[in-house]
């Protein structure tokens, strides 16, 4: 695999890397992210290798990292025309405006204007909803965007964080209005966290969205710095965010660094490599606070696992997930007796339910 096997991005022409390049850790607002002189070389890093396709929000550093993602741009008009920028609405940067953030039209617009600022560009090229509003009429947003879309401000929509009824809803409102299909998912998604295989993901597949899986480390529990029998202080400015791993992240973390022996590649490449590989991901969202993780994390892309060693991890990391998803995969293998079969397979089973992954 290469940066530049470009991929489509749900049903939509968006041709992106499978490896799209994480932007959260760019700028120092928050205190623990990257200078802009090392975001811009992690950037230059990505693209002189491929990569075409960069996520950012306008929460990211408060605005920090879309300006330094701005500034790299600048003085290279050609440059960003090559590439796809994804932005996100929704976090709010101005204290007490209960309009400075969230996913209403007024809303929606004054932030797409200061992301346009901050980046120094005339359009985004995925504008993401970044959580979920139940307050907002859903219409009020996909309308807002189809505005935007049909003025040349933005190019393509994605939904981030959005409950599976919620996306769907909105989906089939945008299908049936005309209006711009949500093309694309953000969703938390590594061996530590596989939820999102209930219903986030089986949807995305029936309903033509991609997906971009976030987390794909564990914000670090994954990379190799971690194991049960590791003590000390561990290389990390998250632990404040996220805690430590629990006894059962453990047992995966384990699994993991054993496979990357193995393998003989870094368990941050491996789990990775793990998450791309996955039914239903269309590109991985790589995280790196620094120069020196972002090369080890390209190495996912030198990583090929064999059936036994994805077979072990998938066992290990494998989720409990809500109802009916555990029911209608036991109710799938009863239907093979029942009712009419079509080259030998049940007539009733939905595609994805005859997928070799048994848990679809
Ligand atoms: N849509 C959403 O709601 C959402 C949410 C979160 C993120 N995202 C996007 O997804 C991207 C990736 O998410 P993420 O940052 O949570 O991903 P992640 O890969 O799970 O975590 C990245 C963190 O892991 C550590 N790390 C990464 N590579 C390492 C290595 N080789 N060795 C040791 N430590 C390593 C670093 O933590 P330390 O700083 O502690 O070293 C780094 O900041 C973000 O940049 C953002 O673009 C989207």
């Amino acid at each position: 695999m290469s940066l530049d096997s470009y991929v489509t991005l749900g049903r939509s022409g968006l041709r992106v890397s499978p490896f799209t390049l994480g932007t959260m850790t760019f700028g120092e607002d928050h205190g623990w992210g990257s200078s802009p002189d090392e975001s811009k070389s992690i950037l230059a890093a990505y693209l002189g290798r491929g990569g075409n396709s960069i996520d950012t929000a306008n929460i990211y550093t408060n605005g920090h990292s879309e300006k330094i993602i701005g500034d790299y741009f600048a003085g290279q008009h050609a440059l960003r025309d090559r590439v796809v920028i994804g932005t996100k609405f929704f976090g709010n940067l101005y204290a007490n405006d209960p309009n400075g953030g969230g996913p209403s039209r007024k809303a929606i617009v004054q932030q797409l204007e200061n992301s346009l600022r901050r980046l120094r560009t005339d359009y985004v090229d995925i504008y993401w909803l970044h959580n979920f509003d139940p307050a907002t009429p859903v219409e009020e947003t996909l309308r807002a965007l189809d505005d935007l879309v049909s003025a040349g401000k933005v190019r393509y929509v994605g939904f981030s964080d959005v409950p599976a009824w919620a996306t769907a809803e909105a989906a089939t409102i945008a299908r049936l209005r005309g209006w711009a299909p949500i093309i694309a998912l953000q969703l938390e998604y590594s061996l530590l966290e596989r939820t999102s295989e209930g219903e986030l993901i089986p949807m995305a597949q029936a309903m033509g969205m991609g997906v971009m899986a976030w987390g794909p480390l564990r914000s670090g529990f994954l990379s190799g710095k971690y194991s049960s029998t590791t003590t000390g202080p561990v290389d990390s400015t998250r632990t404040q965010l996220v805690g430590a791993p629990s006894e059962a992240d453990y047992v995966v973390i384990d699994a993991l660094n054993a496979v990357a022996r193995e393998v003989g590649a870094s368990p941050a490449a491996v789990a990775l490599a793990w998450v791309q590989g996955r039914p239903g991901i269309t590109s991985t969202l790589v995280g790196a606070r620094r120069m020196d993780q972002f090369k080890a994390n390209v190495h996912a892309l030198d990583v090929t696992l064999t059936d036994t060693q994805r077979g072990a991890l998938d066992e290990v990391s494998a989720p409990t997930l809500n109802f009916p998803a555990d029911n209608n995969r036991t109710l799938a293998a009863m239907l093979q007796f029942a009712g009419a079969t079509v080259d030998g397979r049940p007539s009733i089973v939905s595609p994805l339910l005859r997928s070799s992954d048994a848990r679809y």
